[in-house]
């Protein structure tokens, strides 16, 4: 299927008067390789009637491999004669490539210089795709990576890689942590030369692949009667199985295991603890410098909703704390940002800095499950950079990680994201956790400028974007309460819909009160945090606004620190959230002619959805709050 190059994509830069130019490139490896061809390339949509020469040339551009702190640091001097960079191994080059040619798309041959070391070492994008072709929480087509249980390698994967690359993601794990549909059947023999192929490929472009791993793979695979982590056979299985996989699989990363957690299989069966089962692989795979990562997404999905003692909020807090220390040096534990799965509000995970001896990474959602799933506009870049700066009382959350991994939010559409807004994310999540200091304002405009030429369209999208996230969390989840969606599918209103289930997601909310109280005298979970966030998020009074129903149970005439009751910031919040929909919705509607066709039409029927969903959003959930609480709008609004 066609495919789009997104922000790879150049226009021509005019006037410039440059017929020659020389690349001279002193490193050899496959990296370089790699970006001595994007240079060409680049430059040749950048200035199409170009030679390229040895020797004397009306612009040059000259690499090679100095000493830096990482092998994946660069350096990039650049002004209208040519462009020097440096990099701390080919990976290093290959980044100062992508940033040169972002520069020149960006500000044309003028002069600028950057030096960077990524902030976060581990960049990854973990795919929900299942062999057959589906993904799970996919909202922009199917795999391109799999297709009637085959692994596909093609054109698009090609670019795939190359787009990862150039906003600095170096890792990403290609299938479903629910292993299912065959998946457990990666590690084996089948599948090695086309892993391998692609292994080859992304590697070229600094990317180490991952595979998510069946824990329970000795018997499934191996027809042991067991997959108990101090069974001596099955110690012995893993390592002969990761031996035969890694010696074929020449640079994979190592595996992504979802364990005990939503009915996957796990150590608890026998017994064991997580470190246990962790421990089990990274001993298979550290002789090839293979990397287990373990999600710590852990929690009783069975729950009784009369049980008010059980709060899924703290069981990851309680189930890993107690292991830190215990894993071993190639284990990493992957932690959900929040403590409940990626609602449009959570507070930031508590387990974020309490875990000193184990590496953490941290993992957020670009496919928008619970954000609209890319019919709405969602912009999720200044969330996660507010993400990564949260103070946690031991340093912010960048401090306290290795790295992060985003859920990816592509499929085999044209436009890669389903709604080609979605893809900002995308780029944005790449730019941020590569260089940290970056602001979402100065991603977004980014972004805009490398995908819509025009200047009207670019600075409409970026507005929109920028306020789209205020605006969905606005129409759907007042102050921190998540889970009044539909249940399964996660789209539109349903505020009981979740209310006497066994996932552990509940609002409380009857005629007087709405909330759930999490503090010293509910579940205890506030207490998690080190303060002085226990003391802030322990009380009504000093917890803020937007988190007050995810920490505390209050009546609805509670008084916020912004002076409304909650019931009224219910109402008003509903209504403003429509309001700033409709707003977009006729934003979108000038920019006919200033993008192209079909960026626009697949925009005004995202656009057209936004805004019936959220009438539904605000009217369901205004009509909730009324009829339970009795209590009118000031403003005597439309309620039904
Ligand atoms: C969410 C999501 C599931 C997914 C799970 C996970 O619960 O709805 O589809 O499997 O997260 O993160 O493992």
């Amino acid at each position: 299927m066609e495919h789009s190059a997104l922000w790879l994509k150049a226009q021509p830069l005019s006037g410039c008067g440059i017929r020659s130019i020389s690349i001279v490139c002193t490193d050899h490896t496959p990296q370089s390789s790699a970006a001595v061809w994007e240079l060409r390339s680049g430059l040749t949509e950048l200035f199409p009637k170009v030679a390229f020469v040895t020797g004397q040339a009306d612009y040059f551009v000259k690499m090679k491999v100095k000493k830096f702190t990482s092998p994946e640091s660069y350096s990039v001097t650049s002004d209208e004669n040519g462009a020097f960079v440096t990099g701390g191994s080919g990976v290093g080059i290959l980044y100062g490539v992508f940033a040169l040619l972002r520069g020149l798309r960006l500000g044309g041959l003028g002069r600028f210089s950057e030096s960077i070391t990524p902030s976060q070492p581990l960049r990854m994008l973990d795919h929900w795709d299942n062999l057959d072709g589906s993904i799970e929480r996919g909202y922009s087509g199917r795999s391109f990576f799999f297709r009637d249980g085959e692994l596909l390698i093609n054109e698009r994967t090609v670019t795939y890689a190359r787009l990862l690359s150039s906003v600095g993601i170096n890792a990403c794990a290609i299938n479903n942590v629910n292993v299912r549909d065959g998946a457990q059947m990666l590690i084996t023999e089948k599948f090695f030369p086309r892993l391998s192929a692609l292994c080859d490929l992304f590697g070229r472009y600094g990317i180490k692949l991952f595979l998510s791993v069946d824990f329970s793979a000795p018997m499934s695979v191996g027809g042991l009667a067991t997959s108990d982590p101090l069974d001596r056979e099955v110690q012995a299985w893993w390592s002969e199985r990761c031996a035969k996989l890694f010696r074929r699989v020449n640079g994979l990363g190592g595996f992504l295991v979802k364990a005990d957690s939503e009915r996957q299989p796990g150590p608890y069966a026998y017994g064991r603890d997580h470190a246990d089962g962790a421990n089990l692989l990274a001993r298979a795979i550290a002789p090839y410098g293979g990397r287990v990562i373990w999600r710590a997404f852990v929690y009783n999905c069975s729950q009784d909703w009369r049980d008010r003692t059980t709060d899924r909020a703290r069981s990851a807090y309680d189930c890993f704390k107690p292991l830190d220390g215990k894993f071993d040096e190639n284990v990493i534990l992957q932690v959900k940002n929040g403590p409940m799965d990626f609602q449009v509000r959570e507070p930031v995970h508590p387990l974020f800095g309490a875990m000193p001896n184990t590496n953490i990474m941290a993992e957020v959602q670009l496919a928008q499950e619970y954000t609209g799933q890319q019919k709405h506009v969602c912009c999720l870049v200044p969330s996660f950079c507010a993400f990564f700066r949260h103070e946690t009382g031991r340093g912010t959350v960048s401090e306290n990680v290795c790295g992060t991994a985003a859920v990816s939010n592509t499929g085999d559409d044209f436009c890669w994201t389903g709604s080609e807004l979605a893809a900002a994310n995308l780029y944005g999540f790449g730019r941020l956790t590569f260089d940290g200091s970056l602001s979402p304002e100065r991603i977004i405009a980014e972004w805009c400028a490398l995908t819509f030429s025009d200047e009207t369209a670019r600075r409409v999208i970026a507005e929109i974007l920028l306020r789209s996230h205020k605006a969905y969390e606005d129409y759907t989840a007042p102050l921190g309460l998540g889970w009044l969606c539909k249940p399964n599918h996660h789209y539109g209103p349903d505020p009981w819909g979740y209310e006497f289930d066994r996932w552990g997601t509940y609002n409380r909310a009857d005629r007087d009160c709405v909330g759930v109280d999490r503090s010293a005298s509910g579940t205890g979970y506030s207490e998690l945090y080190a303060e002085p966030l226990a003391n802030v998020f322990g009380s009504p009074e000093t917890c803020p606004d937007e988190l007050l129903l995810f920490f505390h149970r209050v009546p609805y005439t509670h008084r916020l620190h912004s002076g409304k009751t909650v019931i009224q910031h219910i109402y008003d919040t509903h209504f403003e959230g429509y309001e700033q929909a409709k707003r977009f919705a006729e934003a979108w509607k000038t920019l006919e002619g200033h993008i192209d066709e079909q960026t626009f039409a697949n925009g005004s029927e995202r656009f057209a959805e936004q805004l019936r969903s959220a009438a539904e959003w605000r009217d369901v959930i205004n009509s909730f709050f009324h009829r339970l609480s009795g209590i009118d709008d000031e403003q005597n609004r439309q309620i039904y």
